[in-house]
Order: C-alpha cells, then sequence, then structure tokens
C-alpha cells in the first residue's frame, strides 16, 4: 500500500491564532451518550477524524439516526437505552482504541450480540483489561487466545453491578465499566490507582445521569435513563499540544490556541512543559457545557530538562511523543518514570519514540516504563524516521524539524487522520515548512 510521507524543512518559527479541532475523547462519548439518551442532542465542534467517525459509524449501524453538517455539528435522534438494534455486519473500528473498549461497555448488556473488530494495530492492543472486569459483571466476551480483538460479545439481558479496584491508570477501562454500569442490577463502582480523564462522568452528569465521586471511586447505579442534551466540544488538549512544544522550541514563536479543554485530567502536558521553564499563559477561561475551556498562549522559551513527576503521567499519557521532542531539546537530562502504558498504544510509543530520537542523533534510552533523554541544546540530526503508522508520533517528530539541522522525512504517516486531519494545514499556517507525499 501507497504509505503518506511527511518531509519537513528545518527551522523556522510558528507564529498565530488558529483553533484545533474538537476533543477526541469528548467526541466519542458525545455520540455514544447521545444515541442511548432518551430525545435529541446537538454537538457543536465534534472531532470529524477517522475514530471519532468510527464510533458515529457502529451507531448508525445499531439504527441510530445522526445527521451530520460539514462544520462539526451534529443532531443525534436518541433511541434510548433499550432502542439500539443489532449491526448487521461486525463493527470495524479502524484504529481507535477507545471507540472499542468503550463499546464494549456499553454492548455487553444488550440483548443482541456483537462482534469488534480493529486494524493491525487495534488487533494487538490488550482487551482483557476490559473483558476481565466485565465478565465479573455476568458479560460473556470471547477475545482471541491472546486477549486481543475481534470481541465477540453475546447478548446478555442482565448484568449485575461491581466495585472493581482497576490495575492500571485508564480512562477507558473506567467508561467501559461505568457504560455497563447504566444496563447493570445495583450500583457499579469504579476505583482508579490515580486520576484518570473524567468526561464521561461530567457527560453522564450532563445527560442528567447521577454519578457519586469520592477520592478516587466512582459509582452509579444501573436503571436510570439519560435525557438529550446540547455538548460544546472543546478543542483538543492533545492537539494543541504538538504547537505548545513546537512554539517553546522554535526560536521567535507566539502562538494563540483559542478554546482549548483544560480539564484537570487532562492539562498534565501544560504543567510538565511549565516545570521545563516553558511560556504558557492562560486567558479567556470559561466552563463550557461542564469542561473548562481557555485560550492558551506559548511563546518561545529555554527548556530544561527535568524528573517527570509520576503523578503528572495519567494527566498526560497522550502527549509524551511531543514531550520527549520538547526534552530533546531542552538543556540537560530528563527522565520519565512510571509510564509502562506508552507501550500498549497506538504503538510501542517508548521504542518508536527512543528509535526515532536515536535517529536524529539524540541520546534517549528507553527504559521498561519511560525514557531518560539528554537534550540537546544545538538540535536535532537531518534524518528518516518511522511513525510506526502511529498519528501522535508522526506530528511529534514533525515539530521536531523545528530544531533540527536538516530536512526531517517520517513514514507511515496517513493515521494523522485518525485524530487530526487539519495538523499539515494548520501547521503549515502558523510556519511549518511541510509537504505531504506519496510514496510507493
Ligand atoms: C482515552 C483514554 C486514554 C487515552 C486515549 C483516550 C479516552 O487511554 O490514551 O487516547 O478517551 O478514554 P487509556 O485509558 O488506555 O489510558
Amino acid at each position: 500500500m501507497a504509505s503518506v510521507v511527511f518531509l519537513v524543512a528545518p527551522g523556522g518559527s510558528l507564529k498565530g491564532e488558529i483553533r484545533v479541532p474538537g476533543d477526541k475523547s469528548i467526541s466519542h462519548r458525545s455520540i455514544m451518550l447521545g444515541a442511548i439518551a432518551e430525545g435529541v442532542t446537538k454537538v457543536r465542534g465534534f472531532l470529524e477524524a477517522e475514530d471519532a467517525l468510527a464510533t458515529l459509524a457502529a451507531f448508525r449501524a445499531m439504527g441510530v439516526k445522526i445527521e451530520r453538517s460539514e462544520n462539526g455539528e451534529l443532531t443525534i435522534y436518541g433511541v434510548g437505552k433499550r432502542g439500539l438494534v443489532g449491526a448487521k455486519e461486525s463493527l470495524y473500528l479502524g484504529n481507535s482504541g477507545t471507540s472499542m473498549r468503550l463499546l464494549s461497555g456499553l454492548l455487553a448488556g444488550q440483548k443482541f450480540s456483537s462482534v469488534l473488530t480493529g486494524d493491525d494495530s487495534l488487533s494487538k492492543r490488550p482487551m482483557t483489561r476490559v473483558t476481565d472486569p466485565l465478565a465479573l459483571m455476568g458479560a460473556v466476551i470471547g477475545t482471541t487466545e491472546n486477549g486481543t480483538a475481534p470481541l465477540y460479545i453475546e447478548d446478555m439481558p442482565s448484568l449485575k453491578g461491581i466495585s472493581y479496584e482497576m490495575p492500571m491508570a485508564s480512562a477507558q477501562v473506567k467508561s467501559c465499566l461505568l457504560l455497563a454500569g447504566l444496563y447493570a442490577e445495583g450500583e457499579t463502582c469504579v476505583t482508579e490507582p490515580a486520576p484518570t480523564r473524567d468526561h464521561t462522568e461530567r457527560m453522564l452528569e450532563g445527560f442528567g445521569y447521577s454519578v457519586k465521586r469520592e477520592g478516587g471511586q466512582v459509582c452509579l447505579t444501573g436503571g436510570g435513563e439519560l435525557k438529550g442534551t446540547e455538548i460544546d466540544v472543546p478543542a483538543d488538549i492533545s492537539s494543541a499540544a504538538f504547537f505548545m512544544v513546537g512554539a517553546s522550541i522554535a526560536k521567535d514563536s507566539d502562538v494563540l490556541l483559542k478554546h482549548v479543554g483544560i480539564n484537570p485530567t487532562r492539562t498534565g502536558v501544560i504543567d510538565i512543559l511549565k516545570l521545563m521553564g516553558a511560556d504558557i499563559t492562560l486567558s479567556n477561561e470559561q466552563v463550557v457545557g461542564g469542561e473548562p475551556v481557555a485560550d492558551i498562549r506559548i511563546r518561545s522559551a529555554e527548556l530544561k530538562g527535568i524528573n517527570i513527576p509520576e503523578e503528572l503521567v495519567p494527566l498526560a499519557i497522550d502527549e509524551f511523543p511531543v514531550l520527549f521532542v520538547a526534552a530533546a531539546c531542552a538543556k540537560g537530562q530528563t527522565v520519565l518514570t512510571g509510564a509502562e502504558e506508552l507501550r500498549v498504544k497506538e504503538s510501542d510509543r517508548i521504542q518508536a519514540m527512543a528509535d526515532g530520537l536515536e535517529q536524529l542523533g539524540i541520546d534517549a534510552k528507553a527504559t521498561v516504563d519511560g525514557m531518560i533523554i539528554q537534550g540537546a541544546e544545538e538540535g536535532l540530526s537531518a534524518g528518516k524516521v518511522d511513525s510506526h503508522g502511529d498519528h501522535r508520533i508522526a506530528m511529534a517528530f514533525s515539530i521536531a524539524a523545528l530544531r533540527a539541522k536538516g530536512n526531517i522525512e517520517i513514514d507511515d504517516c496517513e493515521n494523522v487522520n485518525t485524530s487530526f486531519p487539519e495538523f499539515i494545514e494548520l501547521a503549515a499556517s502558523l510556519g511549518l515548512m511541510v509537504k505531504v507525499s506519496t510514496d510507493g
């Protein structure tokens, strides 16, 4: 198959004002909860990218009418909690771990069976982290012998609530169990070892469903109903992160990112960059539909290496590829620990980033649960790197070119479309010198 290649010329600055596309996590959840609510849900700012569209297509296949206009506006005609119908074929969820893990919970208690499939990357990712606790609730879900997709979910009219302590900090596992809990008898409680994104909890409340939260525990009681609502999806902080790092490391840069979601379970990237010495200011802070948003201004700064506090890891979990680039351009050593989850993302992000950085002349050592990076203030060398089909790795290495001594060529970039199809256009509008070609 032809591969999309990004070729990025070295240097330059980032300047200007942009709004990056809608938050991926919130977009997925808006479809899922809108579909099973009573009445109509209107969504603004929906992320029109492959992952969120895979969730949309799955619900259409289960009989939900969803109207989509060109500018990210959706109207979802909710069918109520028991109104979904079994899809005629298996539900193909592409590259999207969030679609598969959250849907497995939502579909575990339906009166019809379902099969969930994904692309090569998704078919390698661990699914027993959701199927094991779902089995404790009474669900019957088959996986491959490696515990991976396809998932075969049997019809199961009665689940029962459980109290579950998650072995890892995962918002996907927590959300999966809460969605199954909507269909379960009695109370479902999930305890997390560290705070993770809480969009499911906030959105359930927005749909009028009561959620109890205390310390690290979230509980809900099955049997209630959701009422259609209006959702305003903020710009995705995980997409904004590329330009936060880009504007920090490139000389003479000044970027304003508009209306970015700053839910405190997502702002680890801001805290980590500030610890490294970044110049970041927030303005226009407001709460929109239960989610805090702000405009974020970033100007060039001299970054320094740090030991990344482990409690920030789950709060910045998707931003490490580009944070490693920040570390590569910082003065001194950066050490990340406690981030073994990075090994089971769309790619093994520890290995893929360490290999790519080494390729670009940086001393980056992968460890079991993180990385040790020696910053090179003089920048990175020219070179060719492989994104391993991982959207965030492709975008992170594009940003690295701002401090490179020659061109950086990145292979296998088509999956940037899973989360940020406008990346090239927006990055170029700010000043990144990037070209796209198709190889093969
Ligand atoms: C997500 C949770 C995180 C994150 C993913 C989106 C979500 O995954 O990496 O991109 O929307 O709940 P984990 O729960 O596996 O950490």
